[in-house]
């Protein structure tokens, strides 16, 4: 009998191994509700231990726009449903099944615990420290940028450079319109070429925290209204920014063949910026109508940390910020619309509106200029774009994805579809 026992454990133990389930560590190491994995493939995990002493995993970044779920809370609804509610906007999932009642998903991972260890179900390695960087940098296959300081003032990368290290937003915007209006009217025409500040002046008296620690209202109130507006205001500054840098960063772009980008390229990123600004100041004056200003919360520049990765390669550039995370967008306004609706915020809804309609011509315009550079470079647009991805982007590609939004722009589902994690 003693040794049909250790036969057992021992069939046990290869059937543990051979299904991918990860030991993370001793039962009793997980005293705290929610403990964060590191994944080597960037999908990190959230291990959720509750107070009837059962666990959970599920992926740690929010499905809706990559909030903190290790930093959520653990309730019981009405219905006796558990869930984990992220602490940026209170989107709920289920710790059972991922599901949201906002329609969102999350992808959930099998538990065990098995004589004293807790086991996870998921072929990636997992880890409670960060992996190294692996983040392989494309540099061979782009032309350098040439930096230079620039003096003409009446080119379009001295008014970049001078809008990047504009610190008051209301000002960034401000001169983001005019400088519109001067190159739409031909009295801007140079181009120019700059060296961009490494990262955009902010406001000194604007409270900047590390991405994870802000910690938003509970749903159903003004004040969670607030800080949704704020946190879309804060990103439509830093859109304002990321606008003005890829003009000023690929201003001296050549393609492989020698040619430099057509006037059209710096044309259509003058109106994205144009159309940020005004984002910027719709929800500026929504903020005050309510109550409350930009500036009020603190924000955090976790935004940038795409341009900063993407700053050697207009292709990676394009695809990162237009095509993944204003793409994304297209994908969490439906949830974010509903918000403000189920509130009765007309106004507010009208404003997102307007931001969503301009936002499909933002991922537009990001898909022509990767398109048109691969076309010229006689790259494949589906295989480039599917290989720069994983190499900037750490995770997959979350759904539910806005298929019609993303069509509007032109992104069909053999775009995205490919960067989801496959089942
Ligand atoms: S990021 Fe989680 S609810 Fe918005
Ligand atoms: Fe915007
Ligand atoms: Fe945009």
């Amino acid at each position: 009998m003693e040794g049909f026992c250790e036969d057992l454990v021992t069939a046990l133990k290869e059937v543990v191994s051979n299904t991918n389930w990860q030991c993370v560590g001793e039962k009793d190491n997980f005293k705290s509700p929610c403990t964060k994995f590191y994944s080597e493939d960037g999908q990190h995990v959230v291990l959720i231990h509750t107070g009837d002493d059962r666990f959970y995993a599920m992926d740690s970044a929010c499905p809706h726009e990559g909030g903190p779920l290790e930093q959520g809370d653990i309730e019981e609804l009405a219905n006796g449903r558990m869930v984990l509610t992220c602490p940026w906007h209170d989107f709920e999932f289920c710790l059972n099944d991922g599901s949201s009642s906002s329609g969102l998903q999350n992808n959930v991972y099998d538990v065990k615990v098995y004589e004293g260890k807790v086991y996870i179900q998921t072929q990636n390695a997992l880890s409670l420290v960060p992996w190294k960087e692996t983040l392989c940098k494309q540099t061979a296959a782009m032309e350098t940028v040439k930096l230079l300081p620039c003096t003409d003032k009446e080119s379009l990368c001295y008014w970049a450079s001078r809008i990047l290290g504009t610190a008051d937003p209301e000002e960034k915007a401000k001169l983001t319109h005019q400088v519109q209006e001067l190159w739409n009217s031909g009295n801007i025409s140079d181009i120019g070429q700059t060296l961009p500040p490494a990262q955009p002046c902010r406001k000194e008296n604007l409270t900047i925290v590390q991405p994870g620690k802000i910690k938003r209202g509970k749903g159903g109130t003004l004040a969670s209204r607030i800080a949704l507006l704020h946190s879309l205001a804060n990103i439509e500054q830093w859109a304002i920014d990321l606008s003005w840098d890829i003009i000023a960063r690929f201003a001296g772009f050549q393609l492989r063949t020698g040619e430099m980008l057509p006037r059209e390229f710096f044309s259509d990123f003058v109106k994205v910026a144009g159309d940020e600004a005004k984002h910027y100041r719709l929800l500026e004056k929504r903020l005050l109508e309510l109550g409350s200003n930009f500036g009020a919360l603190p924000v955090h520049n976790g935004l940038w940390q795409s341009a900063a990765d993407t700053a050697h390669d207009l292709l990676a550039r394009l695809a990162i910020v237009h095509m993944v995370h204003e793409a994304r967008g297209l994908d969490v306004h439906p949830q974010t619309l509903q918000r403000f609706s189920a509130q009765g915020d007309e106004y507010s809804v009208k404003v997102l509106e307007v931001i969503y309609t301009d936002e499909i011509t933002h991922v537009a315009a990001g898909l022509k200029w990767f398109t048109y550079i691969c076309t010229k470079e006689q790259k494949d647009c589906l295989s480039t774009f599917h290989e720069l991805v994983p190499l900037y982007f750490k995770g997959y590609l979350k759904p539910p994805f806005n298929s019609e939004g993303r069509k509007s722009a032109g992104m069909t589902e053999e775009w995205y579809l490919p960067l989801v994690k496959p089942s």
